[in-house]
């Protein structure tokens, strides 16, 4: 992470980038020929910037669209472009001055700051990083602390996900919640596979099979001393390190990205974490089964007969839907909170990135229309769209066995929404089902959510989290 630091700008102390909105500001930074310049190039749309001896001036004009949330993410994006252009300059000392003393700033500094992210722990030559960044503002100070958290937060989670398999582990990804988690107060449960055999999670241990490692199923508690909230929301994370597909092996290239495939897990430990370090007054529990998925020696097969943790049993005949057969166990558990909503997020189905693209969360399930609502007011805020899917019971008539309750996949049409419907069979409170499969990971860069892991999630759980209206629970 950088550092962050407040105050009005020194010279010397690293090149000053200047968010205006009105032009005539301007004229407190510039010399007359350079404001002709400016004129003449009259790049307003694009940023303006001046080299002289001593600095570079960047120019960064406020983006105006009428709708407020298309606004705030014009301006995340003018921040990205500013980094590309620090990049092209190797600047990394930077200072910020804000002229225009509107809304739009927090989102440009934060496009900045998930801009400024590499994962470059394995590479001789390091990737460009700003290294110190100076904000002269009017905001509050804590609004940009509270962001910073945040982004440190989604940081970490993408770290995660692009970690390759061969360290992370389902052991290692408890463990790194662990370390990440204990330092901000947050109460860490790893349960091993004895215990995980004891408590008889047929899912998770059923997809641990074909695997060498063993499974871990990781609780994370944030509960401070004043809640908002009685009954405490809980976080249901897909954490499958690595999906080859089992027997059913993933062909083509269908493997390349699949250590994306504990991102579920990774925005549930990330969200948490931003919850935690802003000191959120909200009972909130993260649950994250972990395992990879591979067809070893005694891998389980397509056609096996499996129970589950609630007792259901589920006919597999594909290897490859694993996500659900853990996250079944998972939300199976998370009865015993007795909770207000609960929310899993997944890589679920290559079917929702097929139906969506790559840019979207399908969301279902069956929590009320005023949770959805407010979730889908912070998707728009943060930018971390969803796309409400329909789930009727005709969905849930596809997931039917002739030979056990359920079965592990559905037809081929709407196969994120027969994923739901599977899942629907082991909830017993309100729930709200995230997949995450498009948007966990860009295999090309895109703006500030970069290239790999994304983090998203991260900072949509936490608007929505701090949003909610609390007088929705019913005691
Ligand atoms: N992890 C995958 C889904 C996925 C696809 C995540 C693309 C990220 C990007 C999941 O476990 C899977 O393999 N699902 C199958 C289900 C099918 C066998 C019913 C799929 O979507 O093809
Ligand atoms: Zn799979
Ligand atoms: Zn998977």
């Amino acid at each position: 992470m950088f550092k962050l630091s407040y105050g009005p700008v020194k010279k010397n102390n690293g090149c000053i980038a200047v968010f205006f909105h009105e032009k005539k500001v301007l004229k407190n930074f510039l010399t007359r020929d350079e404001l002709i310049s400016y004129e003449q190039i009259n790049k307003d749309d694009n940023i303006f910037w001046i080299t002289r001896s001593d600095i570079i001036l960047f120019f960064i004009c406020m983006a105006q669209k009428n709708n407020l949330h298309e606004m705030l993410e014009a301006n995340r994006r003018k921040g990205h472009d500013l980094f590309l252009l620090l990049k092209k300059w190797n600047q990394k000392n930077l200072q910020i001055i804000d002229e225009s003393h509107d809304p739009s700033f927090l989102a440009f500094v934060e496009g900045l700051f998930l801009s400024n992210y590499a994962f470059d722990h394995y590479k001789s030559k390091k990737d460009f990083c700003i290294t110190h960044i100076h904000i002269q503002c009017t905001h509050e100070k804590g609004k940009l602390e509270e962001l910073y958290k945040i982004c440190e937060s989604v940081y970490q989670t993408r770290d995660l996900v692009n970690e390759p398999p061969a360290v992370l582990s389902a052991v290692e990804l408890s463990e790194r919640a662990f370390k990440l988690c204990r330092k901000e107060g947050i109460k860490v449960d790893i349960f091993n596979k004895q215990k995980i055999q004891s408590l008889k999670m047929g899912g998770l241990l059923a997809v641990n099979r074909g695997s060498i490692h063993p499974p871990t199923f990781t609780i994370l508690e944030w509960k401070p001393k004043k809640t908002k909230n009685k009954k405490p929301i809980v976080l249901v994370g897909k954490g499958i390190v690595y999906d080859t597909g089992g027997l059913n092996i993933k062909v083509g290239d269908g493997m390349t990205t699949m250590k994306c495939d504990m991102a579920g897990g990774a925005a549930v430990i990330g969200a948490i974490l931003a919850l935690a370090r802003n000191k959120l007054p909200i009972h909130v529990v993260g649950l994250i089964p972990a395992t990879d998925n591979r067809p070893g020696e005694n891998a389980y097969a397509a056609g096996d007969i499996i129970t589950m943790h609630n007792g259901k049993t589920v006919e597999v005949l594909n290897t490859d839907a694993e996500g659900r057969l853990i996250l079944a166990d998972a939300l199976s558990y998370a009865k015993k909170y007795k909770p207000m909503l609960v929310i899993d997020l997944a890589t679920l189905t290559g079917a929702a990135v097929r139906a969506l693209g790559d840019y979207v969360i399908a969301a279902m399930g069956n929590a009320s229309a005023q949770f959805f609502s407010s979730l889908e007011q912070s998707a728009f805020k943060v930018y971390e769209r969803i796309a409400i899917q329909p789930f009727w019971d005709d969905y849930g008539e596809l997931i039917k066995s002739s030979v056990a309750d359920i079965k592990n996949i559905g037809g081929p049409l709407a196969g994120h929404i027969t994923a739901g419907k599977f899942l629907e069979h082991f909830v017993s409170y309100p729930w709200i089902h995230l997949d995450i499969a498009g948007p966990a990971f860009m295999e090309k860069p895109y703006y500030y959510w970069g290239q790999g892991g994304t983090g998203v999630g991260v900072r949509l759980l936490y608007d929505f989290l701090k949003s909610l209206p609390y007088e929705y629970e019913k005691h």
